[in-house]
């Protein structure tokens, strides 16, 4: 299986419900909130009126871009997995925002989608985990009406690291982890690249990175949300896994833990 994100309906129920906690998780965790606002408040978010967030998983941002549209705003989340966007229609009527976002099930490399539809796509760590990052972009191009805007965010993941421990196992157990949960980790770093081509223009670019130095919490849960799925990929033995999750467990409860990793926000307009 080359990335979990590309057929999230085949997990079983208890690592599907994993993903859905480490996604929820993920997007109210502080420094990932932090990136996510930076972008948010590079745009112009006041004047859009047709939204759409691809790859929106649980909803998580389409819940905060809510929040920060307005109420004339019209906001679509689509995803490709069916359990997911069940997950986002539920999340969404908890917080009273099922009546403003709409969510479908869609394929980001070629949607139903009206052309020249959006002032605004989004695309909130999508792009790495497709099978064709063109084709996704030249799709976003298209549903996107001239003078709009699309965003980019997505970890630059072949540059996660960890600290502690044996850097063999270090580098051996990150591999294991980026082929199960990464299609690209090299994405963001040739993405300029893609958008000439997609049509599009770079106008705006914030560079990232997520660390943790000390105690851990994004990458301790990353580690338990992750593991049951790489050994079950075949990526890593269940003892070296074991062994690699206890290391920086310990570490962390010792406060000598290091992971980080860099992020990158792209903003693009269409001419
Ligand atoms: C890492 S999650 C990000 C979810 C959400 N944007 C967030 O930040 O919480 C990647 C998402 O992309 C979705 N996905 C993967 N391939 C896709 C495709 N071809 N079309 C639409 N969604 C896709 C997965 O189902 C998953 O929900």
């Amino acid at each position: 299986m080359a990335d979990i994100f590309q057929s999230l309906d085949q997990l079983d129920s208890e690592k599907l419900q994993m993903v859905v906690d480490r996604l929820e998780y993920r997007g109210t965790y502080p420094a990932f909130v932090a990136m996510r606002e930076r972008y948010f408040d590079s745009l112009p978010l006041e004047q859009c009126r047709e939204v759409l967030d691809m790859g929106c998983g649980t909803g998580v941002v389409t819940r905060a871009l809510a929040e920060r549209l307005t109420d004339e705003a019209s906001l679509t989340g689509t995803d490709f997995s069916a359990g997911l966007i069940e997950v986002a229609r539920r999340l969404a009527a908890a917080e009273g925002l099922g009546g403003r976002i709409s969510f479908e099930v869609a394929d980001s490399h070629g949607t139903r989608e009206n052309q020249n539809q959006y002032d605004l796509v989004v695309m909130h760590t999508l792009l790495s985990h497709v099978t064709s990052p063109a084709q996704v972009l030249k799709e976003a191009a298209r549903v996107t009406a001239p003078g709009g805007h699309v965003v980019v965010f997505d970890g630059d993941y072949a540059s996660i690291t960890f600290g502690a421990g044996d850097p063999d196992l270090n580098d051996a157990a990150l591999q294991a982890l980026l082929k199960t949960v990464v299609a690209h980790p090299r994405a963001m770093r040739q993405f300029p690249e893609l958008v000439p081509v997609a049509g599009l223009e770079l106008v705006g670019f914030l560079p990232e990175i997520l660390a943790e130095a000390g105690k851990a919490e994004f990458f301790e849960s990353m580690l338990d949300s992750y593991r049951p799925s790489m050994v079950a990929a075949g990526h890593i033995g269940e003892e070296d896994a074991r062994r690699w999750s206890e290391t920086h467990h310990a570490a962390s409860e010792a406060g000598t833990f290091f992971g980080s990793c860099n992020f990158v926000s792209y903003i693009l307009r269409k001419p």
